[in-house]
């Protein structure tokens, strides 16, 4: 049983105003329920008729599901469709032709607009400067960029073409990058000279040549160059090419090359635990489908919204809710180069404001670092800047804890705008669980209710349903259009890391724990499952610990790790970063101790942190997770062997290190 918000309001929820509610797409709870029984009762009526709604279908599709080989399920077979051409044409043609549909703002300040129309003659151009090359359907190309709506036109042109692009972040150092190139199998790889973060400029394409230099069994014959900044590159003749020679002279129509619907749009490289990382494949049709629900189910989105998703495009939030979803349902993007702290930490307020950005999206760690800046600097607190014009606020990429979640609320959203928490992967290629806005009462710290149509589920270690209250492994209990459809190249893998036998090989087993509230059933996620602490045979999720930690007054973030003890099994090592300067000698004790006491009197006395170090900072990837496997090792003092090359601050490992 979930909330229903017409019953008495309790104090420990936040409601959506009666306004938006009214406009919102589902806009109560009885419509949401209603969608869900809907796909509880005919499930494939149910993406069928989605399906037909909302994608325009070069070939309609006959059948809605095939689930006779599990787990490799497939949708929407046998229909044909072009993404590109859903997100480009399909506005050229229903009146959104002189519409912004991408607001870029480069990291000095510079400001540029690309309408539908535009933007649809430069992913054509671009599309024939890629067919002109020999690049044809179901080549992989690799697009390794910096934040552009040329990375956005790249991806697109390869969705026109049938190509499946691997967009690899550009904060990938050349190991990574040739480790992807090489999987993927790519015949191209489109970058840039160089890029622009937080006024510096760092190297792509110097990266891209000591990355080809590395593969044994280089397939590459193309390299395309976007020239951002103009500085000098080594230009490999006959393998190289600048985007505005191959572009300028191609005509701007380019006919869709129409796919099956399974037929794979992208690849996103995913970090595993261990081993090497793993290529996410997606198809065509059911994740467009998902892309479009959930940009006007989650974000609600509107004809009039201005939507900035911060997200970079080699990430898969950058992929849905830049590349794809924005777009296939004719909004206008705002997309941004830069870093949130340059030239000042007011940079993302500052942003909503000079562009009037209606819906935002980001991550919790961005926010709790601008927390800290605020607090810092009061001349970049939001307070400084109009943002009147936010509607609705949203959150992804790890648990947000209700400290943060609150501050958000309050200082961004004025108590005004909902936060949709949105619980995802790049497995699952969009929302999972996620607040409807106009009707889920809102809970901090909660991703609340599966989006209609999932059947989502708290198990134990044998695949069977746990009561709510009680805390297990995350599983979606049945396929769904935007689901990973295999590990590039590694059927086996898919199946066995996705599918465990253990629980008996029909769930899909996201990788992360959960617990359900006993009155709501609004799922809470309490980490990565290889994060649960045991003390004392007592489990204790990371998060769990760290959202207290963080809603300690001094503290601005907190990362929790286990260690081997003796007596207890595993204790706790947090690792604190404080608001203030970080503490020294007799003044760490105090603090510490201070603490401690908090989090017994928050949890419980087991889940008081055994050890806690102070740092300037926290081991972070370019994405924004903490790598709380540098940290595990820290805390057990043994040295760093692993791969650091996601490491977006190396240097603090040493402070970390000296913080005993
Ligand atoms: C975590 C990012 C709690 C989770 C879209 C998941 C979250 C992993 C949330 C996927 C959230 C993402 N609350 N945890 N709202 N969103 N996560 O593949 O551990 O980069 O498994 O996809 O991030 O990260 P990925």
């Amino acid at each position: 049983m979930a909330a229903n918000p017409s019953e008495k309001k309790e104090t420990r929820f936040y409601y959506p105003s009666e306004e938006f509610a009214q406009n919102a797409a589902i806009p109560s709870m009885d419509a949401y329920w209603a969608l869900c029984k809907e796909a509880e009762e005919d499930y494939e009526g149910f993406w069928g008729k989605l399906a037909r709604e909302n994608v325009l279908w070069h070939k309609p599709f006959t059948k809605v599901l095939d689930e006779t080989n599990p787990p490799f399920y497939k949708w929407f077979e046998d229909g044909k469709l072009n993404v590109s051409y859903n997100c480009l044409d399909k506005n050229l043609e229903n009146g959104n032709a002189e519409k912004d549909a991408i607001v870029f703002e480069a990291d000095d300040g510079t400001v540029t607009r690309l309408t539908y129309r535009e933007l649809h003659k430069r992913v054509c151009k671009m599309a024939n400067g890629l067919k002109s090359l020999g690049i044809k359907k179901g080549d992989r190309v690799v697009i390794y960029m910096a934040m552009s709506a040329e990375a956005i036109i790249a991806m697109q042109a390869c969705a026109r073409i049938g190509a499946t692009h691997s967009v690899v972040f550009g904060g990938f150092s050349a190991p990574s990058l040739a480790e992807r190139i090489e999987n993927a199998g790519a015949v191209a790889v489109i970058t840039a000279d160089e890029q622009v973060r937080g006024g510096r400029y760092l190297p792509l394409k110097a990266i891209v040549d000591d990355a080809l230099a590395m593969i044994d069994d280089n397939k590459v014959k193309n390299v395309i160059i976007y020239q951002r900044t103009g500085n000098e590159i080594n230009f490999v003749k006959g393998r190289d090419h600048w985007k505005h020679e191959l572009t300028d002279s191609q005509s701007d129509v380019c006919e869709p090359e129409w796919v099956d619907a399974e037929h794979p749009l992208f690849i996103l490289y995913t970090s595993g635990s261990t081993g090497n990382p793993k290529g996410a494949q997606h198809s065509s049709g059911g994740y467009l489908l998902w892309a479009i629900m959930t940009m006007r189910w989650t974000f609600d989105i509107k004809p009039d919204d201005i939507f900035w998703c911060t997200a970079d495009v080699g990430w898969i939030t950058g992929h849905t809710y830049n590349a794809y979803g924005p777009l296939a349902v004719g909004g206008t993007i705002v997309l941004f180069e830069g870093v949130p702290t340059f030239p000042h930490a007011g940079r993302f307020w500052e942003m909503i404001d000079k562009h009037k950005v209606t819906i935002f999206y980001t991550a919790p760690t961005a926010i709790r670092s601008l927390i800290k800046a605020s607090t810092e600097d009061t001349m970049v607190a939001p307070e400084n800047y109009d943002l009147s014009s936010l509607r609705l606020l949203g959150s992804v990429g790890e648990p947000i804890n209700p400290e943060a979640w609150l501050w958000f609320y309050k200082h961004i959203g004025k108590e005004r705008c909902p936060i949709v928490d949105t619980f995802w992967q790049t497995e699952t290629g969009g929302h999972v669980i996620a607040p409807m806005p106009g009707a889920t009462p809102l809970v901090p710290g909660s991703c609340t209710l599966p989006l209609p149509g999932l059947s989502i589920s708290v198990v134990d270690e044998t695949g069977q349903e746990l009561p709510n209250g009680q805390g297990g492994i995350l599983v979606i209990n049945r396929p769904w259009p935007s689901m990973i459809r295999t590990v590039w190249g590694n059927d086996e893998r898919y199946k066995t890391h996705y599918w465990p036998e253990e629980l008996g090989g029909r769930l899909y087993q996201a990788g992360d724990g959960a617990i359900r509230d006993p009155q709501t059933g609004y799922f809470t996620i309490t980490g990565r499952i290889d994060d649960v602490l045991n003390v004392s045979g007592h489990a204790l999720g990371t998060m769990e610990v760290e959202s207290v930690l963080s809603a300690h007054p001094m503290v601005a973030e907190a990362a929790v790790v286990g260690k081997p003890d003796d007596l207890t099994g595993e204790s706790i090592c947090a690792f604190v970063i404080l608001k203030k300067e970080l503490p020294e000698g007799e003044n760490a004790k105090d603090v510490a101790a201070d603490l401690r006491k908090w989090v017994s009197r928050e949890i419980s006395p087991i889940a008081r942190p055994k050890e806690i170090r102070f740092g300037a900072n926290l081991p972070k990837t370019r994405s924004g997770k903490i790598m709380r496997r540098l940290l595990r090792v820290i805390a057990r003092g043994e040295e760093i062997t692993q791969d650091i090359s996601t490491l977006e601050n190396p240097a603090i490992l040493d402070q970390l290190k000296k913080s005993l």
